[in-house]
């Protein structure tokens, strides 16, 4: 790749081993939770980075971390990069991290090669892509993109586990506000369609396609869109012993009914992208000899097609009215986000595709199966995505790993792409 230095390998690893310090886990992953001590820290980091790195920094009502570099043409719409920093629980050290760190070394070799660049380039940290504390995920891109207001803040609550302070719930507004941001202007930084000229983002792929494909990179076509759902299921807590099959209203064979269902449903859709997890579940009141009388759980529900997800909800729908009436329990269905699936920037793909071919990068075209704040960043801009490779295909687990030199090559080959696009006018 001539022109625009090369990324460092030495550089991201020392940058993303250093921003894996911070962390609330030690020794079982790395946990990196919205505004807990550990991502403030990171945030620190991130912040001071930027400014070591010629940056402008700044950020946003919702926490959005800005870091500027300034093109020959400031009035141009800027080019965008980034990714997040905040994680699942126990998590490892390259989700998000990977497009937060990779963006701004790309940044850099741009700003050290000398060569001019007309639009402005900025790398952004996005708050909380994952749901981890308040249960939605894309905090900061879907302020961004118009789809949360301060009145949902006010309504986002956490379990309150996560507070340095107290052990009372709080809400997304109130910590904000606790941190200084202005909670009720979250509506203020909604940016338009032509607000941004395009954006990239450099991401781990989370699942073991590159690795069997023998492949380094994968090109986004399409980010899948979770639906998320929480069950209630209210039957009769009684005694195991005492009361027969036919007077029982469990709740947990009930919810058995449901989860096993959902799976079959996720299993017969025609696109391989259409996806059902039930990963979270709470039995009460959780004893052996004890009939469940509560029992609630989430789905997580995802597909690159719409209409899957839209007909999954319709039989969920039938099966929890059948289900009730024979199992006579009550069931609550709430639905806390249903996001379309976003395709990708045919320009910017093709854009993403040519650098790949000039510089002889095998490359596989791919649908992501993870969400991504690229999904928010599409309702009002252009969006690429560049995917390094998982090996095993591991995310969302402390053995998570991707290589640096593979994260370089990314990078290379995001700089090259925010190039391009930053000198379009
Ligand atoms: C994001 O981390 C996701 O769950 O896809
Ligand atoms: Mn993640
Ligand atoms: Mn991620």
């Amino acid at each position: 790749m001539n022109q625009i230095r090369q990324a460092s390998i030495k550089r991201i690893k020392k940058d993303l081993e250093a921003l894996g310090k911070y962390n609330s886990t030690p020794g079982q992953g790395i946990t990196r939770v919205l505004f807990t001590e550990a991502e403030l820290q990171g945030r620190a980091f991130i912040k001071e980075r930027m400014r070591e790195n010629g940056l402008e920094v700044r950020e946003d009502e919702i926490g959005n971390i800005f870091g500027r570099l300034s093109g020959e043409n400031s009035d141009l719409s800027p080019v965008w990069t980034g990714s997040h920093i905040d994680t699942v629980l126990n998590a490892g050290m390259f989700d998000g991290t990977v497009g937060v760190i990779g963006g701004m070394e790309a940044l850099r070799i741009i700003g050290e090669s000398g060569l001019k660049h007309q639009r402005d380039i900025a790398v952004i940290v996005y708050t909380s892509e994952e749901p981890t504390r308040f249960g939605l995920g894309c905090l900061g891109s879907r302020a961004l993109a118009g789809e949360l207001t301060a009145e949902d803040a006010r309504r986002l609550t956490d379990s309150g586990s996560f507070s340095s302070t107290d052990e009372r719930e709080s809400s997304l507004y109130d910590v904000l506000e606790r941190l200084g941001h202005d909670a009720s202007q979250i509506s203020n930084i909604k940016r338009n369609p032509g607000d941004v000229h395009g954006a990239v983002e450099l991401h781990i792929e989370q699942g073991a396609v590159l690795e069997h494909l023998g492949m380094k990179i994968g090109v986004v076509s399409t980010i899948s869109a979770p639906t998320d759902i929480k069950i209630k299921i209210q039957g009769t807590q009684e005694h195991a012993g005492a009361t027969p099959m036919h007077l029982r209203k469990d709740a947990l064979s009930a919810a058995a009914e449901l989860i096993l269902q959902l799976e079959n449903f996720a299993r017969s859709a025609e696109s391989k992208s259409t996806v059902v997890t039930v990963g979270k579940v709470a039995v009460f009141p959780g004893a052996t000899n004890v009939i469940p009388g509560e029992v609630n759980f989430t789905i997580d529900m995802r597909s690159a097609v719409m209409a899957e997800k839209k007909e999954i909800l319709r039989k969920l729908d039938s099966l929890v009215e059948s289900v009730s009436a024979i199992r006579r329990v009550k069931i609550t269905k709430e639905i806390t986000a249903h996001d379309a699936p976003a395709d990708a920037d045919p320009h910017i793909v093709s854009l993403i595709e040519n650098i790949c071919q000039e510089n002889k990068v095998a490359y596989n075209k791919m649908v992501s199966g993870a969400y991504h704040d690229s999904m928010f960043i599409s309702k009002f801009a252009p969006f690429g995505m560049i995917f390094v490779p998982s090996r095993k295909g591991i995310s969302h687990h402390m053995d998570e790993w991707t290589d640096f030199e593979d994260i370089a090559l990314g990078t290379d080959l995001l700089a090259h792409t925010l190039f391009q696009l930053s000198n379009e006018v």
